[in-house]
């Protein structure tokens, strides 16, 4: 049985909407139809083509994941290498490099392009008559594998060029990435279902290109930027932002970061707030290409035997890097937490080196294996503590140790016990270790809660480690004399001190319970248990019913709580507090404005402009509520740098995403 015409002509326009419908989706982020409609388009042309199989056209949509495995890669030879380019990390490199470039092309001012330097995999994309022939990774430059079968699944990759009149060979070039977000929660994906993880999204993107099974790469949710042009007959191009503007035009993905300068300084003040930028990108960079935007400039400065003249690589410091873990040690916690902590050979990441990275807890160091002597992946981004992501299991000699947890605490020499999730030892010594009494007086001095300039880790430390403080509220009982006992410690910084300390007597009873180190209440939760109990004493009268009404509390909080303050050395601290004099009442604010009123707002990642709990407070002073989880009933996402599984699951649902500028704009009723 042969098509009808009108069965010929719907196969078509089919194909031709389905791209359309693919390319607003992928490439503009900007739908017009919902997933539902695409599914019944996709729907009608699979029937159809089920129906005649004879066809199918190899850009068609269907035939994106179409394939079978492939028994192995074949070597492909690019038709143009594939150069690389030479880097550098200071500005002043970035000067020579322009005094070269305007030397050697005798020229005074160049026009340049700066573009972020995606840390993906570099590939290449032949379209011969318009219709994708071959994608073929970079290699070693000269010859690369062929991975069209994986490639052919990303739904950013045109299967066919956007034009009526295609060039009889176009080749686009450009890199395939994975956003944050996406590795984030693919790489949760694959550690609950006990599979391999990737120490980045690069790795991640770069593994997944390299697997025999289209169907499985198509699951990696892999993106495409495409930035230059290889091999073309047929299309004439003059400047990189020509090069840019034809390649959007056929469809292509081009990174909307893209900077002209007109001379160096422009393009060095270009980096500089890159430096900042860097880490609200959902995407990972490792620093900016420089290029030169004239295309016959470029070809008139060729290229050396490593690199093309024409560009630079501006690298931003590595924020990741390889080092042994030479021993593991164990940080006690206020809570007694045993936190595990390596001590590795020293690495350089983001500008410091890096001795030590947390290790999180026992269930980490057991779901990651981590022995004593293994060479590891560590990480360090930003303010952000470092850590190491995973081990490198393929260079143990076998010498290297697993490690066992203390049966005792090592500061206090109590017993340990798994806590009741089963992830983290902690110290049985509640009221006596010293370790865990330091923290909770650390914690209690911060400067978001009870303020208390001067009480920092050391000071903490020397206070318990004299016997002054025995527990947190004999700080109030602290005199001149006693503190002029204390090492380094003289009239001036002793007087500073008691003043601090009497300050903060008046900060209130939702910092107050933020301060006090009651499990599982933190920050935020303290001042939202103040609003719904404005005094200790009505505090204290409530069930735990009462408490878990509470906004953000559940019965886990709310049993917390009121085991907190029902136990012996609770009462013991409310009646310390009492006697000390301390405010133990909240002024209510009033709230100063409604843009928020109704909407349920969830916050992730770092945030520059806010902490945490200003954020929330303001929310909450606009009238909106500030939630912990993401759920349907989400208004909007406000994500900061490095938001993970969050961002993730508001994108899967489709919950509007802020950034901290937007959320502002929103406040001010933009
Ligand atoms: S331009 C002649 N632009 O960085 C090579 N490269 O060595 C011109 N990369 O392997 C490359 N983002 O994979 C260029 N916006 C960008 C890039 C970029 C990432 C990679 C590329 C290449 C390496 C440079």
């Amino acid at each position: 049985m042969s098509a009808s015409q009108a069965e010929l002509a719907r196969l078509a326009e089919l194909r031709q909407q389905i791209a359309h419908h693919n390319y607003l989706y992928y490439v503009e982020a900007a739908p017009v139809i919902s997933d539902r409609e695409f599914d019944q388009l996709l729907d009608e042309l699979t029937a159809l083509e089920k129906k005649y199989p004879e066809l199918i056209t190899p850009d068609s949509p269907t035939q994106r994941v179409g394939g079978s495995p492939i028994s192995g890669f074949r070597t492909v030879t690019h038709r143009v290498p594939m150069l690389s380019i030479d880097k550098c990390t200071t500005p002043a490199e970035l000067r020579e490099f322009d005094a070269r470039l305007r030397k050697l092309l005798n020229s005074k001012s160049l026009r340049y392009v700066v573009e972020p330097k995606i840390d993906g995999v570099a590939i290449s994309l032949t379209y011969v008559h318009g219709l994708l022939d071959v994608g073929v990774t970079r290699g070693d430059g000269e010859r690369g594998d062929d991975v069209t079968h994986n490639l052919r699944t990303i739904s950013s990759v045109p299967l066919r060029l956007h034009t009526d009149h295609p060039p009889a060979l176009f080749e686009a070039r450009g890199e395939i990435y994975m956003t944050k977000a996406d590795f984030a929660a693919l790489n949760e994906q694959y550690k609950a279902a006990g599979e391999r993880t990737a120490a980045n999204p690069r790795n991640f993107a770069a593994g997944s290109l390299k697997l025999l099974d289209p169907r499985e790469c198509a699951k990696r949710k892999l993106r495409l930027f495409t930035y230059s042009t290889g091999a073309v007959e047929g299309v004439t191009l003059a400047t990189h932002e020509e090069t840019l503007a034809t390649l959007r035009a056929f469809g292509f993905p081009v990174n909307p970061e893209v900077r002209f300068f007109n001379d160096i300084d422009g393009v060095i003040d270009c980096c500089h707030q890159w430096n900042d930028r860097r880490s609200s990108l959902p995407y990972e960079i490792d620093g900016l290409v420089i290029k030169l935007d004239n295309l016959k400039q470029r070809e008139e400065l060729g290229a050396t035997s490593k690199h093309v003249r024409w560009a630079i690589a501006y690298k931003f410091e590595a924020e990741e890097g390889i080092t042994r873990i030479l021993d593991i040690e164990i940080s006690v916690g206020k809570y007694g937490e045993q936190t595990p902590v390596a001590r590795l050979a020293p690495v350089q990441l983001a500008g410091t080196t890096v001795q030590y990275a947390s290790l999180h807890n026992a269930a980490q160091v057991k779901a990651k294996d981590i022995r004593i002597g293994d060479m590891a992946v560590v990480v360090k981004r930003g303010d952000i503590i470092p850590h190491v992501e995973q081990v490198l299991v393929e260079l143990r000699t076998g010498s290297e140790k697993p490690f066992v947890f203390p049966a005792n605490c090592p500061v206090c020499g109590a017993p340990t016990k798994l806590n009741e999730t089963e992830t983290t030892y902690v110290c049985t010594a509640t009221a006596t270790c010293p370790a865990q009494l330091q923290g909770r007086l650390e914690s209690f001095a911060k400067r978001e809660r009870m303020d208390i300039a001067g009480i920092g880790e050391e000071m903490a430390r020397a206070l318990v480690q004299s016997g002054l403080v025995k527990k947190v509220t004999d700080l109030y009982s602290l005199t001149e004399e006693k503190l002029l006992t204390l090492e380094r410690v003289g009239k001036k910084t002793a007087q500073n001190l008691l003043k601090g300390i009497e300050a903060s007597k008046s900060r209130g009873l939702g910092r107050l319970l933020s301060a006090l180190s009651i499990p599982n209440v933190g920050e935020s939760m303290g001042g939202l248990l103040a609003r719904a109990f404005p005094s200790l004493d009505r505090l204290l009268a409530a069930s735990k019913a009462d408490l878990a009404q509470v906004e953000g509390f559940g019965p886990t909080r709310a049993d917390s709580v009121w085991e907190f303050f029902h136990s012996p050395t609770g009462q013991e601290l409310v009646a310390d507090l009492r006697a000390a004099g301390l405010k133990l009442t909240e002024d209510v604010a009033a709230p100063v404005g409604n843009a928020l009123a109704g909407k349920t707002v969830v916050v992730t990642g770092t945030l520059t402009k806010y902490k945490r709990n200003e954020i929330e407070a303001l929310i909450e002073q606009h009238g909106g509520k500030a939630a912990g989880s993401v759920s349907k009933n989400t208004s909007f996402l406000v994500a900061g740098a490095e938001a993970g599984s969050k961002l993730a699951k508001a994108q899967a649902l489709g919950v509007p995403v802020l950034s901290e500028e937007e959320f502002d704009a929103l406040l001010r009723g933009g």
